[in-house]
């Protein structure tokens, strides 16, 4: 597929990442950079030599939210009928492979629900995040109600999405948003570093923690702490866990085959 509003490229053959591109308007997200992002990101988890992805914007913006020039007109007849945001914004929630955000400058609307759909936020020092769309008349509509609360509180999701204010980076890893806060011009080096770590353990290993975590928003206690004992019992039949396991034994470093 060739993509006219992201750029994808992999490195070191393992990690796939995904920019988005479109800088004149701030990488505002429309239903054809919807489109594209939810191919690639699937093409990335089709393929047996990527581990993690990475999703990114430009320094200025990781993406100041949903294209409001394209949402201006629409009736509730073209968003109900067309599906709108359920359509492919929710394309991410289905890839299984780790996808960490990647996040400089502005991350507003649709822009920080995207980065919250992703499994964790790495931030630059110069990140804003945001959940504006009460002034535009409307509300989040991509998780950010649901999302933002279970990050960073009722009290702080509540003062942004009312307020519309924006919260820095700081802020941000403080109310636990963000994983990690660096320097602009660190930021693609720290996702990068972070997604080749994970690249070198098992792939079931990884697939499995992150499924798991996700667990953890849809049920109770009890049930999420099953779930996890169940895939935590079945991880003994992989080839990765005798292998990690008799690495450590054995004081070699472990090669996983995700097997
Ligand atoms: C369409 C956008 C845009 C957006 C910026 N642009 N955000 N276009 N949709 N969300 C465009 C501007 O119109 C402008 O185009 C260009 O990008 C540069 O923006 P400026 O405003 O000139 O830049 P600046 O003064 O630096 O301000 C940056 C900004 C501001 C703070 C990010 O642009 C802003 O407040 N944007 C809107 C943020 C927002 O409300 N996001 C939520 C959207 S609703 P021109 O052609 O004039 O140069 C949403 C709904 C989610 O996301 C629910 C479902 C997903």
């Amino acid at each position: 597929m060739a993509y006219e509003m992201i750029e994808v490229r992999t490195e070191a053959g393992k990690v796939g990442i995904v920019t988005l591109n479109r800088p004149k308007q701030m990488n505002a997200l429309n239903n054809q950079l919807m489109d594209e992002m939810g191919a690639a990101l699937k093409a990335f988890d089709a393929d047996e030599a990527i581990g993690c992805m990475i999703v990114t914007g430009s320094e200025k913006a990781f993406a100041a939210g949903a294209d409001i020039g394209a949402m201006a007109t629409y009736s509730f007849a073209d968003v109900y009928k067309g599906d709108y945001i359920t359509r492919n914004w929710e394309t991410i929630r289905s890839i299984r492979k780790p996808v960490i955000a990647a996040v400089s400058g502005f991350a507003l609307g649709g822009g920080c629900e995207l980065a919250m759909m992703c499994d964790f936020i790495i931030a630059a020092d110069n990140a804003r995040f945001g959940q504006p769309e009460i002034k535009l008349g409307i509300i989040p509509g991509a998780g950010g109600t649901q999302r933002l609360p279970r990050a960073v509180g009722k009290a702080k999701a509540m003062d942004l999405a009312l307020t519309g204010r924006m919260m820095n980076a700081d802020e941000a890893e403080r109310g636990g948003l963000v994983s990690r806060v660096v320097p602009l011009d660190k930021l693609m080096e720290e996702a990068l570093g972070a997604a080749l770590m994970i690249c070198d353990y098992s792939q079931i290993a990884v697939m499995a923690a992150k499924e798991s975590i996700n667990r953890s928003f849809e049920s109770g206690l009890s049930d999420g702490v099953m779930f996890e004992r169940r895939i935590f019992h079945a991880l003994f039949a992989t080839t990765d866990q005798k292998e990690g396991m008799d690495a450590f034994v054995n004081k070699r470093k472990a090669q996983f085959k995700h097997q």
